[in-house]
């Protein structure tokens, strides 16, 4: 087991957003990287061959204090969450213990070891009358996964160890697994040819999971703490986000209507008018976030290379 203080231990080895660090971490020729899963099933799905992998509970305090202890990392990044908003609503001690009760785990692991918290959350901690929003904008979360997102913020910043919050938003991008996220799934819709419909009143600036792992790439090299909102260039609705995507795919737009949010009768609330402004980030670190095309070409080009080649021929 690795044991040197540079080491990064990143938390939910399986997410879409370990995948990218993982892509980043290579690239930048990082070593010393332990990936923590819930999940031992998973790791035979190859998402990680990067870095070392261990399967524990982070929900557990004793089990992540003794692996920290063990592998000293100077830096955290906790990528798991309880993610699945309308599960958040039924299955709210689940929500609270993965996404609150893991994070008072870290940062009190944090402060026995020293090391820096990179935790991330939601423009869901926003109501979403009046986005995309900056951040010191007031929170005010009008689902049960938004307040579980803003407790762990909470928890951070009232914690005195070095923390980094990265709110960010819609996140997608290529994954080994073809993880799900809003773009697989209408990919998989247009791939079925048969008509569907999208919401036109959600609007959001969606996230290439490549720019949110170059954000943290550079989080760690400034060790730069408090809260950065990271969101794409292109601010617009779910509709026009799924005509996109057929686009640069190059599949039938057509196929595709709009609705509005309330037909869904979903459990959870969605906040109409979210997105985050990134400003903050550029700036601080001399970094632009991709519009959608962009990065839709960037997804499309990384699935031809994994050889996912029914998503991208
Ligand atoms: N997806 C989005 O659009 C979005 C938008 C805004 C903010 N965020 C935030 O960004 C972060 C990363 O999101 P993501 O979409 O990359 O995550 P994801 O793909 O949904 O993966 C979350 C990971 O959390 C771990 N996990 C789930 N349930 C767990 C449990 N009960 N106990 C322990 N670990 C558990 C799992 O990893 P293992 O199987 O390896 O344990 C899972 O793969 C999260 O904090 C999320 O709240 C995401």
């Amino acid at each position: 087991m690795l044991t040197s203080k540079s080491t990064i231990l990143v938390i939910g080895a399986n997410s879409k957003t370990a995948e990218a660090l993982s892509r980043i971490f290579q690239s930048f020729g990082r070593t010393n990287i332990v990936f923590l899963t819930s999940t031992a099933t998973t790791i035979k799905s190859g998402n990680q061959e990067y870095g070392e992998t261990i399967v524990a509970d982070f929900t557990c305090r004793k089990d992540i204090k003794d692996i920290c202890l063990q592998i000293q990392p100077s830096v955290i990044v906790n990528t798991a969450a309880f993610t699945n908003v309308d599960a958040c609503e039924t299955e709210r001690q689940k929500a609270w213990t993965v996404n609150v009760i893991g994070v008072e785990n870290l940062v009190h692991v944090c402060r026995l070891i020293e090391a820096h918290l990179i935790q991330f959350s939601t423009d869901y901690v926003f109501d979403g009358n009046d986005g995309p929003y900056i951040e010191t904008a007031m929170p005010h979360p009008i689902g049960y996964y938004g307040k579980t997102k803003l407790a762990s913020e909470n928890v951070c910043v009232g914690s005195q160890i070095d923390y980094t919050i990265i709110r960010t938003n819609v996140l997608y991008g290529a994954t080994r697994t073809l993880k799900a996220d809003f773009v697989m799934w209408v990919l998989k819709k247009l791939g079925e040819e048969k008509p569907f419909s999208v919401v036109y009143d959600q609007f959001s600036n969606p996230t290439l999971i490549d720019d949110l792992a170059y954000l943290v790439e550079k989080i760690i090299q400034t060790r730069q703490t408090g809260i950065f909102h990271s969101g794409g260039q292109d601010w617009l609705n779910r509709y026009d986000f799924a005509r996109k995507v057929a686009e640069v795919f190059k599949l039938n737009s057509d196929l595709i209507s709009p609705m509005l949010t309330a037909e869904l009768q979903q459990p959870a609330h969605r906040p109409l008018k979210g997105g985050l402004i990134s400003l903050k980030a550029e700036t601080t670190f001399g970094i632009k976030f991709s519009g959608v095309e962009r990065g839709l070409l960037t997804m499309r080009r990384q699935l031809q290379y994994m050889g996912h080649r029914e998503w991208a021929s």
